[in-house]
């Protein structure tokens, strides 16, 4: 028990007996009820960066009022108090163990229980029982035919730290999440704005990290000014052509690839071109100007249609590969984005994407890879029965990318490195664990998958 708890807990209970045995202020003989809610006991835990036989347990329980607390390490102790400050214990032994923090007030008591998995053969503690189980070969080394990419931030590259080491140990290639995007590079007009790009580009350049350039034209990132365009179709266009143009040469020989469009289709019936700004300035062959400024520019970088649902939707991915074929040499490749969950789509529908892809003789770029574990919002953390499906589907899509021929092999990119980073929790507005790190950067089963799909 936290001593200032037990503490307070003393100095209330002689008011709290005075309330319920006295008559209070009506003076009837019925006792006046003051109900009391309980405090609901939660804690987070995480692996001390000194010491990976050494757990940190912080107490975060919620809720108004007194109450104390106490521990069960479940190493055979029992309940012991709940000293100030975050509990370090010890793990020396092979086992799992069930860790439960008790919160007791006066209306009664809750409690909170995690697992912690520990192998000292795979270095140590687990937390949850997701990590990974054998694996201490990095990514990167295993993916020898096609580069394995992550996404990064410039505020992250130049926070250094695990990030930058996870980046560098793991992965053949790096996306910037949302700084290559237009409302970023080109924020008012006449105003390029490369600062951060220029992080991220430099950060791949000088680490041997190659860079894919996402996105020139997106809808969902196109910046106000553009959206109200003042001027004429024609000016439009020439403002487009000088973007792409000015973009693409800034990064000439750094980078190894740009999506030059990104998500121009509907989801709605019949899958028709999106209703952009750029199809309602430029006309419906604005996606061959772009790729046709882009492929002007720099005549080596290979250029990307990317788009989402492809697996999922095959009408939608018939649509997009009637806009790739319309394209002809000026597009190498088709991305297509992998938002999929643990339990769809099909594995028949994922192949179906690489092989369209592979019959137009087209570089496949399996992007924006992350496995919801949690679609329905019914789980509350990471069980190990749900870490395993997770992982099913990461090796499901490795084996399918990998089984594809040298030749239209690209990237496969995964969205997010660790699950408290993922976009998906802002963007599906509640939790889920969708990537191959945990939130301590530890490696989880959905990582051995990846791996595994390498066999
Ligand atoms: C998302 C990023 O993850 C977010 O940080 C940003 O705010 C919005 O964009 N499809 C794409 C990606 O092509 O660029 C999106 O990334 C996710 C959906």
């Amino acid at each position: 028990m936290k001593l200032k708890n037990l503490f307070n807990l003393l100095k209330v209970l002689p008011l709290f007996l005075l309330i319920i045995s006295c008559g209070g202020p009506n003076e009837s003989d019925d006792p006046i009820i003051i109900p009391v809610a309980k405090v609901q006991a939660t804690f987070n835990m995480s692996i001390s960066p000194s010491d990976p036989n050494v757990m940190l347990f912080d107490n975060k329980t919620v809720g108004k009022g007194e109450f104390m607390s106490e521990w069960d390490f479940g190493q055979g102790n029992g309940f012991v108090e709940d000293l100030p400050g975050i509990e370090e214990i010890r793990f020396d032994t092979d086992g799992t163990f069930t860790v439960t923090l008790k919160v007791t007030n006066e209306a009664g008591f809750t409690e909170d229980s995690k697992t912690v998995v520990v192998n000292n053969g795979t270095g140590g503690i687990c937390p949850n029982g997701n990590c990974t189980s054998n694996s201490s070969s990095a990514l990167k080394d295993a993916t020898t035919t096609f580069f394995v990419g992550n996404i990064t931030r410039a505020s992250r590259i130049n926070a250094g730290g695990k990030h930058t080491e996870v980046l560098k140990s793991d992965f053949s290639s790096i996306t910037s999440e949302y700084e290559m995007k237009m409302n970023v590079m080109y924020p008012s007009q006449g105003n390029y704005d490369f600062s951060a790009a220029d992080v991220i580009v430099n950060f791949g350049f000088d680490n041997a990290i190659n860079v894919h350039g996402h996105a020139l034209i997106w809808h969902n990132a196109t910046p106000d000014w553009v959206k109200d365009f003042a001027g004429s179709d024609s000016e439009f266009e020439a403002m487009v052509k000088d973007y792409i143009t000015t973009t693409v040469t800034r990064y000439k020989g750094k980078i190894g690839s740009w999506d030059v469009v990104n998500e121009a289709i509907e989801d709605g019936s019949g899958n028709p071109l999106r209703n952009s700004i750029f199809k309602q300035k430029m006309g419906d062959d604005y996606i061959k100007k772009c790729f046709q400024w882009a492929r002007d520019a720099d005549p080596n970088v290979l250029l990307f249609y990317n788009d989402y649902n492809m697996a999922s939707s095959p009408g939608k991915r018939a649509a997009m590969f009637k806009i790739v074929d319309s394209l002809g040499d000026l597009i190498d490749g088709v991305g297509t984005q992998m938002h999929i969950n643990y339990n769809f789509p099909s594995k028949s529908n994922i192949q179906a994407v690489a092989d369209g892809t592979v019959s137009r003789g087209l570089k496949l770029h399996f992007a924006e890879l992350d496995v919801r574990a949690n679609p329905d919002n019914d789980q509350t953390s990471l069980t190990a029965e749900r870490a395993d499906e997770q992982k099913a589907k990461f090796k499901e899509v490795v084996q399918i990318y990998n089984s594809i021929p040298l030749d239209n092999k690209y990237a496969l990119t995964v969205w997010g490195l660790k699950d408290n980073e993922t976009w998906l929790i802002d963007f599906w507005g509640h939790i889920d664990w969708p990537l191959m790190y945990d939130d301590n950067f530890n490696k989880k089963k959905a990582y051995d998958g990846f791996l595994e799909g390498l066999q």
